[in-house]
């Protein structure tokens, strides 16, 4: 059942890419492949990737840190707007993720025990994030309201149409409400692709009316699936190197899922951005997925994945959840301070 995909040419190819390239990070938000370009802090041994490393993305100088903020502690209502032409079955592949993060009796490792390292986080007053997150009310924005070419301050007017329309308008739930746009594959975002694949971030009262902790997340089949969507497409710019079958049978949605559970871990420990994070500056947050990012099994980091599941059909994922199988990027572990998940060989 174990996979390890080849990781030596990758490896390669992310260190020649590295010595030439390095990204830049805007404020919470999960960055394309290859990962890791950018660490923590300006210490050159930060990007010593490798073999020296004890566990997935340890770094002794990795000093997360609580801001004293709130973090979501009751029952989490995401509220997804669909934003362009989606199918009906990539809804439900989206709807199944989110639902299967509460649900306890999917088989082992599970979405469930993933989400479970996200609950080790706590508030002021000790109290741990939410146990629950569900799907509630939803909003399609079929005719494309703001255009096919959307920036992030008209992200927010999506929102605001979502939650001021005058039939069905989206609930007001600043406490425990997480607002997901989710692009269609023809729509634009600024900055998607080149440096980044989705954010989070809250909503301005002088836009929308309220401060809404929100999360962008695109479908990059078509425009980047290799930097997006990765390791179910891979960049062009490396040859010989395979993309690996996908759990649900859509490139686009498998790759959109570990960024939607990054996004969403984010937001739980991270919603106004005062909360869980390392780094000096709170404009350009590390957070408890940043840490993690394509890290989705054991000796995972730098350029490689770390060991991966491959079911019967071939699909390559790491977790179960409600009928399906998905492939997640790992969290960080404030007790092990490493990276860790549910396939985790240590668990
Ligand atoms: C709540 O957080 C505390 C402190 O991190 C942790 O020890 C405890 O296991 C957490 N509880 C749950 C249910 O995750």
């Amino acid at each position: 059942m174990k996979e390890s995909s080849s990781s030596s040419l990758q490896l390669l190819f992310t260190l020649f890419i590295f010595s030439l390239t390095i990204f830049t990070k805007p404020v919470s938000s999960s960055t394309p492949w290859p990962h890791h370009v950018k660490q923590i802090s300006g210490n050159g041994k930060d990007l010593d990737f490798g073999s020296s490393k004890k566990y997935e993305g340890s770094s002794e100088f990795v000093h997360l840190k609580y801001h004293m903020g709130p973090v979501l502690t009751s029952t989490i209502t995401v509220h997804p707007i669909w934003y362009g032409t989606w199918k009906n079955s990539q809804k439900k592949i989206i709807r199944e993720f989110i639902n299967s993060i509460s649900s306890d009796d999917s088989k082992h490792p599970s979405v469930y025990g993933w989400w479970r390292t996200v609950q080790l986080y706590t508030d002021q007053t000790g109290a741990n994030i939410s146990r629950t997150v569900h799907v509630g009310e939803e909003k399609n924005d079929r005719f494309y309201s703001h255009g096919r070419s959307l920036t992030r301050l008209s992200i927010q007017s999506v929102i605001k149409s979502a939650v001021s329309v005058r039939t069905k308008p989206l609930p007001i739930n600043p406490k425990s409400g997480l607002y997901l746009l989710l692009t269609a594959d023809d729509v634009h975002v600024e900055d998607f692709c080149g440096q980044v694949c989705g954010f989070h971030y809250f909503t301005f009262p002088s836009i929308v009316g309220y401060t809404l902790p929100y999360a962008w997340v695109g479908n990059s089949e078509k425009l980047c699936a290799g930097t997006c969507a990765y390791p179910f497409a891979v960049p062009d710019y490396i040859p010989n190197l395979k993309p690996l079958k996908s759990p649900n049978g859509d490139i686009g949605i498998d790759g959109m899922i570990s960024v939607i559970a990054h996004e969403i871990a984010e937001l739980a420990t991270n919603p106004l951005v005062n909360a869980w994070y390392a780094g000096p500056d709170p404009s350009f947050p590390t957070e408890i997925a940043d840490l993690c990012e394509g890290i989705y099994g054991t000796g995972g980091g730098g350029s490689y994945t770390g060991q991966m599941l491959k079911g019967h059909d071939g699909a390559t994922f790491n977790m179960n959840g409600i009928r399906r199988r998905f492939l997640v990027q790992w969290v960080w572990n404030p007790y092990l301070k490493y990276c860790s998940g549910p396939n985790a060989l240590d668990q």
